[in-house]
């Protein structure tokens, strides 16, 4: 069969061109949105009088049995057809004949295939979003039932201070936080309808572009046509917050690899989440996690090649454009099977809350208090640093921590030190006093916990 395009052709298509060119393979997962666009678009060609509406009816009516067909597993295929756009035109030709050429009226496939990408993208945001909040509650839930365990906080990746588990948990919420606004910014800019564009310069027909967009649920049309068709500029936006949110992840999942090494032995991750080794058979592995922070790399890849693609282009469309979709497609895979895992992950997680607190028992991490002690006692920041650096080093050379320094060795470095020192170098104590706004203590952890289970549940 010629193609529908196929009227100033006097040769067939080349096979190995139509395997070429072909994004059917691909781009069929936009079917939905791509008859939902088409019904809109055949309803206002009837409205403003451009087809006839018994014409009209019959192509909605045939639109919407073809994506019963297709939902059903029925749709018959073709790389021929090249892309989805082109197999439905075809298919509603079979199934209705002649009336089927009038749906491209006043269309072209570029504002055609950008309107499919938004649709799609839209509700695509709107469940990711959904899948991140899904995952912040879980990780609230294990904040809110590990109030009491404290553990060292690193800087450097060396022990730093005392810190809870719950605040430590509470900053990944943070980082979710803003990556659910970034994408809610982003779908601001993607909830714009393009279509009435038409191939780049608008149409010659009498359209409403306002309808299309009120019957498709967009909040905005778009101001110009040559732009509506040559932009991805959403997509890289998205494809940009999504390499932000594996980002976040994968450093999450480096910290779950390293607490539940032997040498941290933080966590103990659950046998149903872990695997084992084939010729090791003492091993348990956290593969799970090292495979989120892997798949981070081809979301940071899948957002640069789509940026490759773009920067040469001349407007309006180019059929490089076609390359925008599996980069897209696969973040959107990526992104939402790791946020799925790492939420049930965490739920196959054990606290070894005893690790935890043994390991801030070495490392000096009251160094900070005891400086602290002493500007209460008089000294300046800086003169109390060089006093406790100085206490460290001795603590070294002896084999002591600055907790089991006697008052007297102390004394011996500064003679403010008192018998209350004693409070300030308890673990737990340090904790309770960091009250200040956004700080450790379980006052301040506790009320934003409060503020976040108002903003989630
Ligand atoms: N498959 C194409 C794409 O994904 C659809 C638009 C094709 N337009 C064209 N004039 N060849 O971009």
């Amino acid at each position: 069969m010629t193609k529908i395009w196929g009227g100033r052709f006097n040769k067939k298509t080349a096979k190995i061109v139509e395997e070429f060119t072909a994004s059917i393979h691909f781009d069929k997962r936009l079917f939905k949105q791509d008859i939902a666009g088409s019904i809109a678009h055949v309803k206002m060609l009837s409205k403003q009088g451009i087809i006839p509406s018994e014409e009209a009816e019959k192509i909605i009516q045939g639109l919407k049995e073809i994506e019963i067909e297709i939902r059903q597993g029925q749709f018959p295929f073709d790389i021929k057809d090249e892309d989805i756009h082109m197999a439905i035109e075809k298919r509603l030709q079979e199934k209705i004949g002649q009336i089927a050429a009038k749906l491209h009226t006043a269309r072209s496939r570029n504002d055609q295939i950008a309107l499919d990408m938004r649709l799609y993208l839209k509700e695509e945001i709107e469940q990711i979003i959904k899948y991140i909040q899904t995952f912040q509650i879980t990780l609230l839930n294990v904040a809110q039932s590990h109030m009491d365990v404290i553990l060292p906080g690193y800087t450097h990746l060396q022990r730093a201070q005392p810190v809870l588990l719950s605040h430590h948990l509470l900053a990944y919420i943070e980082m979710f936080k803003r990556d659910i606004e970034r994408l809610k910014a982003c779908y601001q800019r993607v909830d714009v309808m393009p279509l009435g564009s038409a191939a780049l310069a608008g149409t010659t027909f009498p359209i409403d572009r306002h309808y299309v967009a009120k019957l498709l649920g967009f909040s905005q049309v778009s101001p110009n046509s040559m732009d509506a068709v040559s932009d991805r500029d959403f997509i890289l936006e998205f494809l940009a917050n999504a390499t932000i949110l594996s980002m976040h992840l994968s450093r999450m999942s480096e910290e779950l690899i390293i607490w539940s090494s032997q040498e941290f032995g933080f966590i103990e991750i659950g046998d149903a989440f872990c695997t084992g080794s084939s010729i090791m058979p003492q091993k348990k592995n956290p593969d799970v996690a090292e495979l989120i922070r892997a798949k981070t790399g081809r979301i940071y890849g899948n957002f640069f090649s789509l940026l490759t693609v773009m920067k040469g282009l001349p407007l309006t469309y180019n059929r490089d454009l076609q390359e925008d979709k599996e980069p897209l497609f696969d973040t959107i895979d990526t992104i939402k099977s790791a946020l799925k895992i790492i939420a049930e992950l965490w739920k196959n997680i054990e606290i070894k809350r005893e690790n935890m607190f043994d390991a801030t028992k070495k490392g000096f991490l009251l160094a900070t208090d005891l400086a602290d002690y002493l500007v209460t006692k008089g000294l300046a920041f800086r003169e109390a640093h060089k006093k406790v650096g100085e206490m460290v080093k001795y603590c070294q050379k002896v084999g002591k921590e600055l907790e089991t320094l006697s008052l007297e060795e102390m004394k011996r470095f500064c003679p403010l030190i008192e018998e209350d020192i004693k409070e300030f170098l308890d673990m737990t104590k340090a904790v309770f006093r960091r009250n200040s706004y956004g700080g450790t203590s379980p006052e301040e952890v506790r009320r934003q916990i409060e503020v976040l289970k108002k903003e989630l549940l």
